[in-house]
């Protein structure tokens, strides 16, 4: 009989499936996890995904390969620093290696009988001369050919981008794959960058990392902001450019940064890594992610008129109750909007009546913003601060809007559990909806909503 956690997972793959399905993921693999007796199941999950619709794009590491044959063939790499040299005499070698390493994964998507090709999908440009240092075939990323990439992508065909580029008249350069995963990314507007890793990642200890860190089994890091991303690789600086764990956390912030919703370090060695990252709330590996606090923030003074405009039409169909600019005032510090390009979009608001509970009103989208997630977002945010704040329960009154909140994982509750100094106005009979905090990070099964998403996921998910 199929386990009752093993049906939530289902419920949540399928959700998942159907939410981001056509949406673009990259995977940068580095070469020693093609030599692990798991990397066959590896890749069997990577074909999996790109299947069942989601936009698979690999991005092979080829370095050890490189040092190899480079060795294999008596030829002696220099450095400038710590990037290679590539010498034109060595180009033919490293492009050997790297289409080698990328082949990997074409024999590994044609066991599971998925189209893949190997492209030329980067042009690239010489480092050229560097403090005197002629860098030869050392190039970097000039342009990503996105429509050609695109292509392939909508034919459901997996893009395999080995890590050579070629200039305008066809002369190739070795390009770290770093890069060309951090390019890509960003270009296709990838909602994750997976960084599919050979070695155990940063963990405290081994780190300095900043305190108040999120700690997951085996001391793993569970997720990070790019702001304490960042403060890490401060804190480790000296070692930073040469230790392989840094240098990922680093590719991984770059990613957020430009635009990538989430990047994920996972440790390739372990079989299931993708799968579990993905549809297990605590994950296998290390998630950074874009801060909402970015786009949340509290609401000013002068944004009082906006946010009556922007609730008036859903008073009028009587989503929402009245609110005066006094009201508004009076609470100011309750509030928050969601700003997108410098002008509000959402707001909402976390009011305290006492009892330990809270409650998540004024919610509002700007109908020309809606099913962008923007909602969710600062339901998420409220949530987080009331849980942060000692809250033992949210709750929401709504007429219109219970079928939402249930979704999200709320459940109906009697307006005789409101706590005592909330005016329930009887004439208005709205549903009441409550979400108990204190069950976050418990086992009590009763807080998973109808997608089977632990609301624990709703907090920071790793979708
Ligand atoms: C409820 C509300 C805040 C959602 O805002 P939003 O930014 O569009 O929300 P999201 O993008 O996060 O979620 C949209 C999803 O919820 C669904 N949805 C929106 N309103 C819904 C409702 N009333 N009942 C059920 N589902 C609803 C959408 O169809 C969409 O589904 P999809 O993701 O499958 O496409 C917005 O519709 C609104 O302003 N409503 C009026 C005010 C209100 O009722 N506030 C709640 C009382 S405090």
């Amino acid at each position: 009989m199929l386990h009752e956690s093993a049906v939530d997972l289902i419920r949540e793959a399928f959700h998942y499936q159907s939410r981001f399905e056509g949406s673009t993921m990259v995977f940068k693999i580095d070469f020693p996890v093609t030599e692990v007796s798991s990397f066959p199941y590896l890749m069997k999950d990577l074909a999996l995904l790109a299947k069942t619709g989601f936009r698979v794009v690999i991005v092979p590491g080829a370095k050890e390969r490189i040092n190899a044959v480079l060795q294999k063939y008596d030829i002696v790499s220099r450095y400038a620093g710590n990037v290679r040299i590539t010498t034109t005499s060595a180009i033919p070698f490293v492009e050997m290696a790297a289409f080698d390493a990328a082949t990997r994964f074409m024999t590994g998507l044609s066991a599971d009988r998925v189209d893949a090709v190997i492209g030329n999908f980067v042009r690239a440009r010489g480092l050229g001369v560097i403090q005197g240092v002629d860098m030869e075939n050392t190039g970097i990323v000039d342009k990503i050919y996105v429509n050609s990439l695109k292509r392939v992508l909508t034919q459901s065909i997996v893009p395999i981008l080995p890590c050579i580029g070629w200039s305008p008249v066809g002369r190739p350069y070795n390009v770290p794959s770093d890069e060309i995963a951090l390019a890509v990314s960003t270009a296709l507007n990838a909602i994750k960058l997976f960084i599919v890793s050979a070695n155990a990642g940063v963990r405290p200890g081994a780190y300095q990392v900043p305190p108040h860190i999120t700690l997951g089994e085996n001391g793993r890091i569970l997720r990070l902001t790019p702001q304490e991303a960042e403060r890490i690789i401060e804190l480790n600086a000296p070692n930073s450019r040469d230790d392989p764990a840094l240098r990922e956390l680093r590719l991984a912030f770059q990613a957020v940064k430009a635009g990538v919703d989430r990047a994920h370090i996972i440790d390739g060695r372990e079989e299931g890594a993708i799968l579990r990252e993905l549809f297990s709330n605590l994950g296998a590996g290390t998630m950074i992610y874009a801060d909402e606090h970015e786009a949340i923030r509290e609401l000013r003074h002068s944004e009082i008129p906006v946010i009556l405009r922007l609730m008036e039409p859903l008073v009028r169909k009587g989503n929402l109750i009245r609110r005066s600019a006094e009201q508004i005032q009076e609470k100011k510090a309750d509030y928050v909007v969601f700003e997108v390009d410098g002008s509000i979009h959402a707001c909402g608001a976390l009011h305290d009546w006492g009892d330990g509970q809270a409650e998540i009103a004024a919610l509002a989208t700007d109908p020309a913003y809606t099913d962008m997630g923007l909602g969710r977002r600062i339901v998420k945010f409220l949530i987080d601060r009331a849980h942060r704040e000692g809250f033992c329960r949210v709750f929401v009154l709504t007429t219109r809007t219970h079928d939402w909140f249930e979704f999200l994982g709320f459940k109906e509750v009697s307006a005789e559990s409101l706590p005592e100094r909330k005016n329930y106005d009887r004439s208005r009979n709205s549903k009441v909806f409550a979400l108990t905090l204190s069950q976050y990070g418990s086992d009590d099964e009763s807080h998973k909503n109808t997608a089977g998403i632990d609301f624990a996921d709703l907090l920071i998910s790793r979708h």
